[in-house]
């Protein structure tokens, strides 16, 4: 059995809470929570729970084994640190840190320390993204052309972070995840309309062999809309994270060129065979994810979404955040 502390019960937390309850080999044994009005939900949810405004007394206490830190992203590196430096294994919401040298600093700590990170990529347990993760493995969709993602709503704005850092991480997990190469150099462009922070952005990141992503981040978009293409040179598919049944689309579609003299008299064919939507995994990715943190725990093992994995999306917005600043350029990663 993991005992957890849980610190955060905003939005997320709730979900964190919930699932570290329902699961066999945990419980969450306190919840730290600074508002008032959020420690009132947590006590009135989990009668029996422990709930404090002080995360100190979570991350000190004996019996807890892992700390989850579901707090805004200002505050992941304070509160992980403190906790890897009480012997705590930690379960962090992305973005893992503010910047690289933080997420250095406590991949080396808890490295020294023999404990585990644990970045909370969520959509890295989705049934889609290991169904494309299968396609792309097994050659279905060929070499890689494009990933082109569409991920925008109204709000909720942010006061600590641009859209790029609230919402592109989970593009940018995903992306690290399907993609064996590594980005060469990211463009993020955007705007700030409201409360100083970007609300709009594209983003777009080079990598070898010429495939290329874009990811579209906005909170001022009138409808939500989680729309994912991703190109291959065999097929290639469309993923709606908002379709009940059906979110994988595949389509045998693609452009065939019959010789190099082809390419140049304009020679292709246009090939447009079947559609099919595959079976994908059911199930809530947060728990799944869950599951196997606490299996890591138990086994000694390494997460494959690790402070490492946390790094690299981290490494990623900086670069993004340093083109915005500069209107578009060219960042090498
Ligand atoms: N994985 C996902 O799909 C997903 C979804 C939403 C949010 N998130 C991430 O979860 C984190 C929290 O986001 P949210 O939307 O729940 O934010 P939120 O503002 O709704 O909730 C954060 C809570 O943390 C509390 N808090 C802040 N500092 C604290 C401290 N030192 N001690 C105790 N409580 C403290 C705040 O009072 C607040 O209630 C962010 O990193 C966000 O990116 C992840």
């Amino acid at each position: 059995m993991v005992n957890f502390g849980v610190i955060g019960y905003g939005y997320w937390g709730p979900n964190v809470v919930r699932n570290l309850t329902n699961l066999e080999g945990s419980q969450v044994l306190a919840i730290a929570e600074k508002s008032v009005t959020a420690r009132k939900r947590a006590q009135k949810t989990y009668p029996g729970m422990k709930v404090t405004p002080d995360a100190s007394e979570v991350i000190s206490s004996a019996e807890v084994d892992a700390v989850a830190v579901v707090t805004p992203v200002w505050t992941h590196y304070e509160l992980a640190k403190a906790a890897l430096e009480h012997g705590k294994h930690v379960f962090v919401e992305k973005p893992f840190t503010s910047n690289t040298e933080q997420a250095e600093e406590l991949i080396d700590l808890a490295g020294r320390k023999n404990l585990k990170i644990m970045v909370d990529h969520t959509f890295l347990f989705t049934g889609a993204v290991k169904k494309i993760q299968q396609l792309l493995q097994e050659g279905t969709l060929g070499k890689l052309y494009y990933y082109d993602s569409t991920r925008v709503n109204l709000g909720l704005f942010q006061h600590d972070v641009n859209v790029i850092w609230d919402l592109a991480p989970h593009d940018l997990s995903i992306m690290d995840y399907l993609i064996k190469e590594s980005p060469e150099a990211i463009v993020a462009t955007g705007q700030t309309h409201l409360n100083g922070y970007e609300d709009v952005a594209f983003l777009t990141l080079y990598f070898p062999d010429k495939i290329i992503a874009h990811i579209n981040v906005n909170w001022l978009s009138p409808v939500k809309i989680r729309t994912t293409l991703i190109g291959g040179e065999k097929k290639m598919l469309v993923w709606n994270d908002l379709e009940a049944d059906e979110k994988i689309k595949i389509y045998d579609k693609g452009v065939n060129i019959a010789n190099r003299q082809g390419l140049y008299d304009l020679l292709v064919s246009y090939r447009s065979g079947d559609m099919w939507a595959p079976q994908i995994e059911q199930g809530e990715a947060l728990r799944l994810e869950l599951a196997y943190f606490i299996e890591c725990i138990s086994n000694d093992e390494r997460p494959f979404n690790d402070g490492i994995a946390g790094l690299r999306v981290v490494k990623m917005l900086q670069a993004a955040n340093e083109s915005l600043s500069r209107r578009g350029a060219l960042v090498y990663l």
